[in-house]
């Protein structure tokens, strides 16, 4: 694609998804976290499209939704009947009526596609009319195959419609298009639907064009770039493939994972060099840590960042807003969301922070609780610098506990702690001597007479 012409995206995504016996739009669903479309528009990121559209169908609505929360420029168009790949990409052309320049096709269910093979889509689009994605197949199954005279790309012959000789050709369709968009829709005009199938078959504009005497180019990609979702087994497989691919990327970058295969993570998570990851633990979408962390074995991370040299875990819980600053520790049966823990704070055993402040330096004992929530609102804790929260202490928002401040392990704390000061808000104990025994040596005796022995 010409460096200096705009490129639309369309990518296709109107089929029904049948196979995937779901409710959901087969496109939508989840692949490392983020819908499978998503991916595709995030293949085609490097072609800097000025215009996305999706050509959508069953789910419209929904489609529409999950694709502007990604990017809120994207466009989306109808293909009510679902009259073949030609058909669908001919439903933009009223939304590019007047664009000038490149239009680049994909499909919504072929989230694998790589920046290098989009990046050689471009280079040979400067020097061809029409650029088809091919690939090498060992078991070349059903796909399209590509008629290639030396460099140039004749045709393309649906699985369907070809002869046997066709047929063994091992050169197949990866489903991409890259033309110019005007040039793209004139040819489409004259696509039929005069085949095995009755569709409109998008690759036909190959054809088209070198009947017109324009240049038809094709480069090639491995075969697993363009693995198509139709199924939840095919799903599987992908997000096994993601998370590999993930897992490798992650530790090229300089991160340890003493057992990869036991971690997930998202398309988005992002993992600071030198950070050490234990086994068993799973990132969902926004979480990013920074260098020389250590998240410890069995936590779970979604929407939430951690600093530098923090420690999160075992068995820790970071929801979104969870905010750790630098050298904090959060340890084992922890759950924090929306808030900041500031520099060297301290939550090391079962506890609840939701919706809080703690300051530097400050320590919350075993078994706090924020009691954020009072049925209908939330409601915020804030604790200063250096403060010392006692064990089991129940902080009942919104309350405030200054610098330096402690309270007492046990308390109900309903109104705010000034700085420095101790807080102690529970029953003063009471020791009453030998009334144990005697308590203990009155149920006896009752229980015997009960039991008929005296
Ligand atoms: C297509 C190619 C084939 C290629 C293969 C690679 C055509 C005619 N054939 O075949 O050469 O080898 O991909 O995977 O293009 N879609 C719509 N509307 C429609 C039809 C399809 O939106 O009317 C969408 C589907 O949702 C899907 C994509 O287009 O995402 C491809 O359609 P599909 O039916 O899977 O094409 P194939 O038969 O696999
Ligand atoms: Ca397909």
């Amino acid at each position: 694609m010409s460096a200096d012409k705009n490129t639309a995206l369309i990518i296709l995504a109107a089929g029904r998804g049948t196979r995937m016996n779901s409710e959901l739009p087969k496109v939508l669903h989840p692949l490392g976290g983020t819908p499978l479309v998503v991916h595709a528009m995030d293949s085609a990121a490097l072609a800097e499209p000025t215009r996305t559209i999706i050509v959508a169908g069953h789910g419209a609505d929904a489609v529409t939704k999950a694709v502007q929360e990604y990017d809120e420029t994207t466009e989306v168009v109808l293909q009510e009947e679902q009259l073949g790949t030609g058909h669908a990409v001919m439903q933009a052309r009223e939304a590019l009526a007047g664009f000038d320049g490149n239009v680049l096709v994909l499909f919504g269910d072929t989230p694998f596609i790589s920046k290098t093979t989009i990046e050689a889509l471009l280079e040979a689009r400067t020097h061809n009319d029409v650029v088809l994605l091919g690939m090498d197949c060992v078991d070349p199954k059903r796909y399209g195959r590509l008629i290639t005279d030396g460099d140039s790309l004749e045709r393309v012959v649906e699985y369907k419609d070809a002869a046997p000789f066709e047929r063994r050709i091992t050169l197949c369709n990866g489903g991409i298009v890259a033309a110019d968009a005007k040039l793209l829709f004139e040819l489409l005009d004259a696509v039929s639907n005069d085949n095995a199938s009755g569709e409109y078959y998008l690759p036909d504009v190959v054809q088209l064009a070198r009947q017109r005497g324009l240049n038809a180019g094709f480069v090639t990609c491995e075969e697993s770039e363009t693995q198509g979702i139709n199924t939840r087994a095919d799903l599987a497989i992908a997000e096994k493939l993601f998370q590999d691919m993930k897992r490798a990327e992650v530790m090229d970058n300089g991160v340890t994972l003493t057992a990869p295969e036991t971690v997930f993570f998202c398309y988005d998570t992002y993992i600071g060099g030198d950070t050490l990851i234990e086994p068993n633990v799973i990132f969902g979408p926004g979480v990013t840590v920074e260098n020389d962390a250590h998240i410890r074995a069995f936590s779970h991370l979604e929407g939430c960042h951690v600093s530098r040299g923090a420690q999160v875990g075992p068995y820790a819980r970071l929801r979104p807003g969870a905010e750790l600053a630098e050298f904090t520790r959060i340890g084992n049966f922890v759950e924090v969301k929306n808030a900041q823990i500031l520099e060297g704070a301290k939550v090391n055993h079962l506890s609840y922070i939701g919706d809080a402040e703690i300051g530097k330096g400050t320590n919350i004992g075993a078994g706090t609780i924020t009691c954020n929530y009072d049925g209908v609102m939330k409601h915020k804790t804030t604790i200063g610098e250096g403060a010392f929260i006692g064990s089991n202490t129940m902080l009942v928002a919104p309350v405030t506990i200054g610098d330096e401040a402690m309270t007492a392990s046990g308390s109900v704390i309903t109104s705010d702690v000034e700085a420095g000061a101790l807080a102690v808000a529970r029953a003063r104990q009471d020791v009453k001597p030998g009334l144990a025994r005697r308590l203990m040596d009155k149920l006896k005796a009752t229980k015997a007479k009960l039991d008929g022995k005296v």
